[in-house]
């Protein structure tokens, strides 16, 4: 019988470059057979179980929720439990690594440590202004600092806007889209007590005014949010809190 995939004009086997070993690794190079509806982690999890048990990757749920299965995929970073081989790789020819701007740990698992860190660094942990004994915190839906939080708060810690970003590679403190990100839907969240402090976390050389516009993260993003309009937006609240009176401006 003639496979799904020649059917439809497509190569019946794909050629895989997967990254193996540690940052002085190199490419190793599988067939796998082509399956309809096939996704990169498929291809993954192929190698794994049929071609290869030592080769390292991390996943966990497969449905975009965890955040966990981000991959460089032909050059890109993307969540591979959601990318169609179909979408990425029309040719049949997949190269799959690390995600960049990360430590490797070992083949494609990267060392996610320092992006978590980020977060704590940019006071990414929402701190309450309430007690057991205070009734709900009642905020609006169509508020625009509402609006604002819900914006950015779909984030499931992946990782590919950080690797996205150019000015990551230049300059390994910066925060980050993703720490930046949340930063800025907590200063956004009225019953967050501890604006003051994140906005002064993220002000400085490594912070929001480090970021140069350039989109990669909001292009690439799986959740469709923007780290980069979250930026803005800690841009204009730090300018904001230097000008006004009491902090050191007019
Ligand atoms: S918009 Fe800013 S954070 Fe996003 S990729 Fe560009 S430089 Fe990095
Ligand atoms: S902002 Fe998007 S790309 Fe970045 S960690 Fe969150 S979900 Fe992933
Ligand atoms: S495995 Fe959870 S998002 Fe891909």
């Amino acid at each position: 019988m003639t496979p799904a995939s020649e059917k439809r004009g497509l190569t019946p086997v794909l050629r895989v470059a997967v990254w193996r070993g540690g940052e002085d690794g190199r490419y190793e190079t599988f067939d796998v057979p082509r399956q309809p509806s096939q996704t990169v982690l498929d291809v993954v999890t192929f190698i794994q179980r049929k071609l290869d048990p030592t080769l390292s990757y991390r996943f966990a749920c497969r449905v975009g929720m965890c955040g966990s299965c981000a991959m460089t995929v032909n050059g890109a970073p993307r969540w591979t439990c959601r990318t169609h081989v179909d979408k990425v790789a029309a040719d049949g020819v997949l190269e799959i690594a690390p995600l960049r701007n990360l430590p490797v740990v070992k083949d494609l698992v990267a060392d996610m440590r320092e992006f978590f860190e980020k977060w704590t660094r940019a006071k990414g942990r929402f701190v309450p202004t309430a007690t057991k004994a205070d009734d709900f915190a009642v905020v609006r839906p169509d508020s625009p600092a509402r609006r604002e939080a819900d914006a950015g708060i779909e984030c499931i810690g992946c990782g590919v806007c950080y690797s996205a970003c150019d000015v990551v590679a230049w300059n390994r403190d910066y925060l980050g889209p993703a720490a930046l990100n949340r930063a800025w839907t907590l200063v956004n969240d009225a019953r967050d007590g501890g604006h003051r402090e994140r906005l002064e976390a993220v002000s400085g050389d490594a912070g929001c005014h480090s970021c140069h516009t350039h989109m990669s993260c909001t292009e690439l993003c799986p959740k469709e949010l923007s780290p980069t309009r979250s930026i803005a937006g800690l841009k204009r609240a730090t300018i904001a809190v230097a000008l006004s009176p009491g902090e050191g401006g007019e």
